[in-house]
């Protein structure tokens, strides 16, 4: 079969698209036929050699869509011909092996390149808000990075939630896409303060949850955007990890989480269990909707890379994958 593979560390031509094995599905796993595949930020990492605990070689690719091809040994509830959806390492190929647990049943209202867009941003975006930040309806919430493939997710699960949402980014463009999706208030971080923006919409009472993915470069406006009991819940550091704050944000009982969905213990439990009761009913009825930018033939996987370094994009890029 046909998949991404990353040799050596590098640029754009450290990535080829190659002839590998088919792989086997192991026990508890099923093999899927890839119809799409989501692009994501971190893989623009992964292969200049940035991202922690990668190694080399390996086959690109975090997420797809597609139809269940073959069943590894004790696999329930899948069978042959299902279409499905969800995160999966080496998704950018032909076809992919992955544990029948991280997968969902794709909603029958989905095309695949949209349910392609959905497994890891807004697994992404509903552990923070759902799981860690436990959302209600009321909450005044910030997204860092709006545009982005987990930050669109988050607006359209906060709106969904009951609460005013703000959301910044470094372009005006990606703000007035935001609007679109029900963003109440927009701040170009490039030359605004968003702690000034975000005390000023909210008559002084600031954010009660706010998501931080860009670290060092606007962690303290985020900081200083917080109210009383604030929680932010950390998920990326685009702009840097080096982040330096007062600790006198004790004097407001700030919260600080942490978190990634590969290894946070909640993940599988809670964030897979609700979403799958919650979430993918309202993907059903059209309440939720996949944000797909652009849908890019596979072969066209160093655009894709040059688009996410671009920073231009409205929530995702989807590869789509001939057979
Ligand atoms: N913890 C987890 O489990 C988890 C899971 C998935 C993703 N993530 C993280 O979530 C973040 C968003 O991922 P994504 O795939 O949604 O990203 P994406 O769609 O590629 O969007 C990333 C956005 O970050 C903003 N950004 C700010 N500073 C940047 C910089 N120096 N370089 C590049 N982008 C910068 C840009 O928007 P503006 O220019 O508008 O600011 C950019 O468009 C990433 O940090 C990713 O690693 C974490």
């Amino acid at each position: 079969m046909k998949a991404w593979q990353v040799k050596e560390f590098g640029g754009l031509d450290a990535m080829s698209y190659t002839d590998v094995p088919k792989p086997e599905p192991a026990p508890g796993e099923v093999r899927v036929r890839v119809r799409a595949s989501g692009m994501n930020f971190a893989e623009t990492r992964m292969r200049s050699g940035t991202y922690s605990g990668q190694e080399i070689p390996f086959l690109l690719g975090m997420e797809m869509a597609g139809v269940v091809d073959a069943l590894g040994a004790d696999v329930t509830g899948l069978a042959v011909g299902d279409e499905v959806f969800g995160r999966a390492r080496g998704a950018h190929a032909q076809f992919v092996c992955v544990e029948a647990t991280h997968l969902f049943k794709k909603p029958r209202a989905l095309s695949f390149e949209q349910a392609a867009a959905i497994p890891v941003g807004w697994l992404t975006a509903w552990h923070a808000l759902r799981t860690v930040a436990a959302g209600k309806p009321g909450d005044r919430v910030l997204i860092e990075a709006v545009a982005s493939s987990v930050g669109s997710a988050a607006l359209q699960i906060a709106k969904h939630q009951g609460c005013w949402v703000a959301g910044t980014a470094s372009r005006d463009d990606k703000l007035a896409r935001a609007a679109e999706y029900g963003l109440d208030a927009a701040y170009n971080y490039k030359r605004e303060n968003i702690a000034e923006r975000m005390l000023a919409d909210t008559d002084g009472h600031g954010a009660d949850i706010g998501l931080m993915t860009i670290g060092e470069e606007t962690a303290t406006m985020l900081f200083d955007a917080m109210a009383m009991c604030g929680r932010i819940v950390m998920y990326g550091s685009t702009g840097g990890r080096q982040v330096c704050f007062s600790l006198n944000i004790g004097t407001r009982n700030i919260e600080l989480h942490s978190m990634s969905i590969s290894t946070s213990p909640r993940f599988m439990p809670e964030t897979m269990r609700t979403f799958a009761d919650e979430a993918l009913p309202l993907f059903e009825s059209g309440v939720l909707r996949p944000v797909l930018d652009v849908v890019l033939p596979i072969e066209e996987l160093k655009r894709a890379h040059e688009m996410i370094d671009e920073r231009t994009h409205f929530g995702k890029i989807v590869l789509t994958v001939d057979q």
